[in-house]
């Protein structure tokens, strides 16, 4: 069972923190916590979870034991630069301080590490909080990602919890920051940058080239000769380039 007190220690904040064994999303249980009425900022987080939540509607495979699976309820950034950009820098500041590796990003907020995602970001808006879930791959489960193929772990002995105090401490540290200071983290970091994507606009799938991340955390593309922001979504990447791909030093 997750330790609370070890995870207190490492946040270095008074957030109440509510530890499950097992739960179906701790995104769902912490928005069905905000819908109550309590919106003080607050920790919930599991042990497993039977129906993890992914972005684009994705499921989020969570055994027992291999990984970490933490939400936060919190206030939305004061400036343009949004939740889930300052996340994915909480997560890689975290994560290299406790285990030495420096994860990559995949734009938005996909965390790799040796070619693999590692970590997975959902935030999900409840009144004019948010709610943001992070799951973390510490070890291979037995059966693999049966179907995710891209999917990793950090290979890591890391204390659990310890890291999960820490990587809140780091996304209040975010939330407080000047977001052009995190923003400049984020492109350090994201390795996207000069390759060719696709994705997909009102159904077509489109190619671009990837020339930065604009001030509000859009990916500025360059598609059919113009200039153009992704605002949301996803891209995808060819495997080769994954094979091309250079862990940060
Ligand atoms: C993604 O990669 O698509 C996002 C995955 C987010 C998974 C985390 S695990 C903790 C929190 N609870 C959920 O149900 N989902 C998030």
């Amino acid at each position: 069972m997750l330790k609370e007190e070890c995870i207190r220690k490492a946040m270095e904040l008074d957030w109440p923190i509510t530890c499950l064994e097992e739960t179906d999303s701790t995104n769902l249980r912490l928005k069905e916590i905000a819908r109550s009425g309590d919106l003080r900022p607050r920790m919930l987080c599991a042990e497993s979870q039977t129906a993890g939540r992914g972005r684009l509607g994705r499921s989020f495979l969570s055994p027992g034991e291999s990984g970490m699976y933490m939400s936060l309820l919190l206030p939305l950034p004061k400036d343009a630069l949004p939740l889930t950009i300052r996340a994915a820098v909480a997560v890689c500041r975290a994560v290299e301080e406790e285990t030495g590796k420096a994860l990559s990003i995949k734009w938005v907020n996909d965390l790799f590490w040796q070619g693999k995602k590692v970590c997975g970001i959902l935030a999900e808006g409840v009144g004019n909080m948010a709610v943001l879930g992070i799951g973390l791959n510490l070890r291979m489960p037995k059966g693999g990602f049966p179907g995710v193929p891209i999917a990793g772990a950090l290979e890591t002995d890391a204390e659990r919890e310890r890291l999960m105090g820490r990587v809140a401490f780091h996304v209040k540290r975010t939330l407080d920051e000047d977001g052009q200071a995190v923003l400049s983290f984020y492109r350090q970091r994201m390795f996207l940058m000069e390759k060719e994507i696709t994705f997909l606009q009102n159904g077509q799938e489109k190619t671009a080239r990837v020339l930065g991340v604009d001030e509000a955390g859009g990916l500025v593309v360059l598609c059919d000769g113009k200039e153009e922001i992704l605002r949301t979504g996803e891209v995808s990447i060819g495997s080769h380039q994954f094979l091309e791909y250079k862990q940060p030093q």
